[in-house]
């Protein structure tokens, strides 16, 4: 890829400002393009800005700043992202949570269902229009071995009285995985290609949130077993998948280490993919005002 056209490309990143999509907004900020970080910490993402750009003049680099699981907040996001760019060539969902105890979010959704996909599901729909004004434009969305946990019929909107933080979290991990694949298929014939991706056990601060001995134990858990990485290791993976000539159309796959792999038998399950899909698209509140990307986006209820 030749630095000019590399500049051409708007990339969204979600989850900026930690872990993976941080040294993913790195990676991408010194190969030289127009990198738009999404995050929730104002303070902390103008720092990544600063940061990126005293690393690589060529870098155009923005920090948008939303909170992924309430959806009022995506719906802004969207426009403004709308409003100051022509077309998305990358998006890369990246921003993820896990959560020990139940909490629900100001739309009643649980948290991590709502941040890990439902967020994404609407910033990606919204953004449909945008990525298929792209020559070719790249969907990654950042799934986890962790859906492997998931068992049985999928319930989706776990309650108080039913939750379970790993259930809660392989739930989601899962639902990242469908979305990848439903949106493959939607997708065909245009433009557009979507993935997802296993990054690994990763050295970062997923789980911090709740505590200094649940995030130790994550972090033990991949280290004991010689499997736990860096997040420059992980965002390495994940650039390849963003930018290498030779995944050019393709779609529809669980990558784990530049290699697609087997994902769980349920992800794979296509009823299970148009009922969430459903789901999501009720609990978005996105309807035909989406316009001409509806076409992609209505759910496909019929036999
Ligand atoms: N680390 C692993 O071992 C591992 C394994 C498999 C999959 N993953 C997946 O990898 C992705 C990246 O996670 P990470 O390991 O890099 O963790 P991380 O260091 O905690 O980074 C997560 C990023 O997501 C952001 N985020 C969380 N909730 C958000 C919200 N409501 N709105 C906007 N942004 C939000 C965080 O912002 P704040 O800093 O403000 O919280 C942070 O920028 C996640 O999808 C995770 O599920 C990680």
């Amino acid at each position: 890829m030749t630095q000019e056209s590399m500049e051409e490309k708007t990339i969204v990143i979600t989850g900026a400002t930690s872990g993976i999509g941080r040294a993913l907004a790195l990676g991408l900020g010194r190969a030289g393009t127009n990198l738009v970080l999404v995050g929730r910490n104002e303070r902390v993402g103008q720092r990544l800005v600063r940061q990126i750009r005293s690393h690589s003049s060529a870098s155009r680099a923005g920090f948008f700043c939303a909170d992924l699981s309430n959806l009022k907040d995506v719906r802004s996001l969207a426009s403004e992202l709308k409003e100051r760019y022509k077309r998305v060539e990358i998006l890369i969902n990246n921003a993820g949570a896990r959560f020990n105890h139940f909490e629900e979010t100001s739309d009643g959704i649980e948290r991590t269902f709502a941040t890990n996909h439902l967020g994404h599901f609407l910033l990606t729909t919204l953004l449909f229009d945008h990525l298929l004004e792209a020559r070719a434009a790249r969907i990654i969305t950042v799934g986890s071995g962790a859906h492997f946990g998931v068992s049985g019929t999928p319930s989706w909107s776990l309650t108080r009285a039913t939750y379970d933080r790993k259930i809660a979290y392989g739930l989601s991990k899962l639902a990242n995985i469908i979305f990848a694949y439903e949106l493959a298929r939607r997708l065909t014939g245009t433009s557009v290609t979507s993935n997802a991706v296993d990054p690994g056990g990763v050295a970062t601060n997923l789980g911090r949130n709740n505590g200094w001995i649940p995030w130790l134990r994550h972090l033990a858990f991949y280290a004991l077993k010689g499997q736990l990485i860096t997040a420059r290791q992980a965002a390495g993976h994940i650039v390849f998948l963003a930018l290498a000539e030779e995944l050019k159309g393709v779609t529809g796959h669980y990558f784990f280490e530049r290699k697609p792999v087997m994902s769980s038998r349920l992800s794979q399950d296509i009823a299970i993919a148009r009922e969430l899909w459903s789901m999501s698209v009720k609990l978005t509140g996105i309807d035909a005002s989406l316009g001409k990307s509806w076409e992609y986006v209505q759910p496909q209820d019929g036999p």
